[in-house]
Order: structure tokens, then C-alpha cells, then sequence
């Protein structure tokens, strides 16, 4: 029985991994988010109430588990306060529940002003980033110049660092962007009042995990974004800035391989894509219109439509293979209802290889194959019997291409609208 399972998206992010999180969450006594920051926007609708989390792991909608921020996330203070604020004044208990790793990088306005800067600057080649300060951040990050956690709720190692961050920061903005530099006074105080304000949510994640496993416990690890857009295996450069894959989970957690049991990876139906870059499957039709309609794609974090298309399958046998995907839970299938057939991509033309870069993406075509509509409402169902035989026909054909199974379909926003083939923690 799997005692520790991962939650992530096997394509550009928005495949409605917030639900299955929250829904998986009353069986965790953890959930913990590993990688990225308030770029991510998770939609979770309960008791008919519509809730967006962009940091705080869902799981804080449940009662009892107890939700760790790994150092693999970066954390943006103001929108994390918040966001905790937001939620505690519709009630619900955060400051006690929330854990962050100390370890996290901080995004400073500075991040977020240099994201800005460079997408005007790229101009028609603009990536279409959130604007969040992603990219920047984990630059520090990786140039071993950045702030965490731990600096921004210590006055004296604060003011020994932020000085020089900033400076260097402000000479790009100044100097190379022609932007508008930052207070330096105000960034300083802002950091010295957010430090104080999460400073007793801080601690050791990893610590947390390693005793809640060795009591047995269950965790569950939630990605953001999707395994297309990672840094290292998705549509490079048009990704984000961390690893969305599964190896992730250890990096930012702080866990080993043997610590992960069951891997989820959530798949659309269907494809969509937020922001520029590489996309087979696009449709620029009345089915993609249809698709957005009637899916109501529109980015949870930033409002801009979605981009749709057909399910490539060849994109997502490889995204199951690099995450060793246990099951998959496929969502929005009603979307597909009533369409009088539905294609599936099956191979790529124009490449003769997996492509690795945005070159070699641009010259990959669809081979579509045509599979015919069902008749029925998938919408709302719980018991797989009701499931008109051609929506079946569907996910058959969808495991054989995919090499995965699919263990769950979700079937609606609310959290009860689900089919359960194979329950994730057994
Ligand atoms: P960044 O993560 O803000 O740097 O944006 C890089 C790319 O990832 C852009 O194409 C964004 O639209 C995309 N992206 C970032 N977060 C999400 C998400 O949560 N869902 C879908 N796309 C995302």
C-alpha cells in the first residue's frame, strides 16, 4: 500500500492537479509542495465555493494535514501573507498547519521587475512568463547569490546580504534593460517585516518528512506547473525555471527515490498551453474554440486564455516514462462530449527523435489518429459502469499509446465528481 505519493501534471501545468490534490489530501498527513512559487494557480472548488491557491499547498482545505513549503519552492512573502490572510478570514486555520522550509528563495521586487524587463525586451520571443519573478529568482539561486528564507527572518544577516543583491540587480535594471531600478530602502524594510512576519511558520521540511515516514504516515507531494514546461525536460526555452518532474521531489523536499511510492500524473483529456512556445497539437479551429468554451480555459494565475488542442500522445509516453508515472487520473472528459469523433496524436513527423529544444520542436507535425465521438454525458459521474462504451474506447486507446494506466477520471470541479479505477494510496 502506498504510503507516499506524488501529484504531477504531464503537460504544460493546468490539468487539474488542485482537485486531486485536495481530494487525495484527506488520506495525507502531509502535503508539500517542492518546486516553483505563486506562478502555480490551483483551482479548488468546495461546497460550491471557488478557491485559487498559488503557494500554500491545497491540502490546507482539509482538516487535519499538515502542509510543508519545501526548499525546492520560491516564495514570494507578500503573496504568501496573502494568501494565508485570505484564508483565515474565510476561517480556516493556516499559521499552525503551514511549515516552511527555511531553506526557500526569496523573491524580492527586484525579481519580479527583471521577469517583466526581460519579456519586453525579448519582445515578439517574450517566453510569457507569469511575470512572477521565477526565472530571476532561481538565477540567484543557482548563482549562489540569493536570499532565503532563513536571511529574511534574521536582521543581521539580512543587512548583510540584501545590499549587494540589490545593487547588482539595480545596475541590470538601470543599465542593461533601461528599466526603472528599485528603493532600496523600501525593498530592505519590506524584507525586515515580512521576515518577522513568516519567521515562526520556519523549519525543517525535510526533518518533518523523514519522522512522519518512519511513523508510517502519508504523504502526498504536490507539483506545480506541468513536466512540459520543466527546465531541463520540457519545450526549453519556453518553460519555467524549476524542475517539474519527479526528480524535483527530492531536490526540493529533501527525500529519496525509495521515499516515493505511487507516482500520480494528471493529464487533460485534451492539451492546453499557457504563454508562447512550442505546441503540436494546437488547434487554431472550431474544435480548439470549442475546447476553450466549454473546458473554460482561462490561466488561474494570470486570467489569459488557454491555448488548446488534441492530446499528444507522444508528448505524454515520454512524460510518463521520465516520471515513472504509476497511474494517471485523466481529467475533463466531458470537455470531449459530444464531439462527433476526436483525434489523438501518435507520432511526430519532421524529427527523428524525442525533440529537445524549441528548434526541433517547431519542425514536429502531428499524426493524428481518429477516434469517433460517444454519445452521452461524462459529466458528474462517479461509477465507471456509466461510462458510454466510446469514452471507454477512448481511455483504452490512451493506455496502450501512453504505456500508463489510467487509476482515476475526473469528471467535473467538485470534489465528489471522480471515477476511482485504482485508489493512489491502495
Ligand atoms: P514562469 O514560470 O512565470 O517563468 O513562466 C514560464 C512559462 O511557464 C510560461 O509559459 C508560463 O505561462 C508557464 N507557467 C508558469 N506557471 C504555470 C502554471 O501554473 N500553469 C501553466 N503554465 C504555467
Amino acid at each position: 500500500m502506498a504510503r507516499s505519493v506524488v501529484i504531477l501534471g504531464t503537460q504544460w501545468g493546468d490539468e487539474g492537479k488542485g482537485k486531486i490534490v485536495d481530494l487525495l489530501a484527506h488520506d495525507a498527513d502531509a502535503v508539500v509542495r517542492f518546486q516553483g512559487g505563486h506562478n502555480a494557480g490551483h483551482t479548488l472548488v468546495v461546497d460550491g465555493r471557488k478557491t485559487v491557491l498559488h503557494l500554500i499547498p491545497s491540502g490546507i482545505l482539509t482538516d487535519r494535514a499538515r502542509c510543508l513549503v519545501g526548499n525546492g519552492v520560491v516564495v514570494a512573502p507578500d503573496a504568501l501573507l496573502g494568501e494565508i490572510a485570505g484564508l483565515e478570514s474565510a476561517g480556516i486555520e493556516v499559521k499552525g498547519r503551514l511549515g516552511l522550509s527555511s531553506a526557500c528563495p526569496v523573491i524580492l521586487a527586484c525579481h519580479e521587475a527583471l521577469d517583466r524587463a526581460r519579456e519586453k525586451a525579448r519582445g515578439k520571443k517574450a517566453i510569457g512568463t507569469t511575470g512572477r519573478g521565477i526565472g530571476p529568482v532561481y538565477e540567484d539561486k543557482a548563482s549562489r547569490h540569493g536570499i532565503r528564507l532563513a536571511d529574511l527572518a534574521d536582521p543581521a544577516r539580512l543587512a548583510d546580504k540584501l545590499g549587494g543583491v540589490l545593487d547588482y540587480h539595480n545596475f541590470l535594471l538601470r543599465h542593461y534593460y533601461e528599466a526603472e531600478p528599485l528603493d532600496v530602502a523600501r525593498v530592505a524594510d519590506d524584507a525586515a517585516r515580512q521576515g518577522e512576519a513568516l519567521k515562526p511558520m520556519l523549519c525543517d521540511v525535510t526533518d518533518e518528512l523523514h519522522t512522519l515516514r518512519r511513523q508510517g504516515r502519508a504523504l502526498l507531494f504536490e507539483g506545480a506547473q506541468g513536466a512540459l514546461l520543466d527546465i531541463d525536460h520540457g519545450t526549453y526555452p519556453f518553460v519555467t525555471s524549476s524542475n517539474t518532474t519527479v526528480g524535483g521531489v527530492m531536490t526540493g523536499a529533501g527525500v529519496g527515490p525509495g521515499d516515493i511510492d505511487y507516482v500520480l500524473g494528471i493529464t487533460k483529456a485534451y492539451t492546453t498551453r499557457v504563454g508562447s512556445g512550442p505546441f503540436p497539437t494546437e488547434l487554431d479551429d472550431e474544435n480548439g474554440r470549442r475546447m476553450a468554451e466549454r473546458g473554460v480555459e482561462f490561466g488561474a494565475t494570470t486570467g489569459r486564455p488557454r491555448r488548446c488542442g488534441w492530446l499528444d500522445a507522444v508528448a505524454l509516453r515520454r512524460m510518463v516514462r521520465i516520471n515513472g508515472v504509476t497511474g494517471l487520473c485523466l481529467t475533463k472528459l466531458d470537455v470531449l462530449d459530444g464531439f462527433a469523433s476526436v483525434k489523438v496524436c501518435v507520432d511526430y513527423e519532421g524529427v527523428d527523435a524525442f525533440p529537445l529544444g524549441a528548434e526541433e520542436w517547431a519542425r514536429a507535425r502531428p499524426v493524428y489518429e481518429t477516434i469517433p465521438g460517444w454519445e452521452g454525458d461524462t459529466r458528474g459521474i462517479t461509477d465507471a459502469a456509466d461510462l458510454p462504451s466510446g469514452a471507454r474506447a477512448y481511455l483504452d486507446r490512451i493506455e496502450t499509446l501512453v504505456e500508463a494506466p489510467i487509476h482515476m477520471l475526473s469528471t467535473g470541479p467538485e470534489r465528489e465528481a471522480n471515477v476511482i479505477f485504482q485508489h493512489p494510496y491502495g
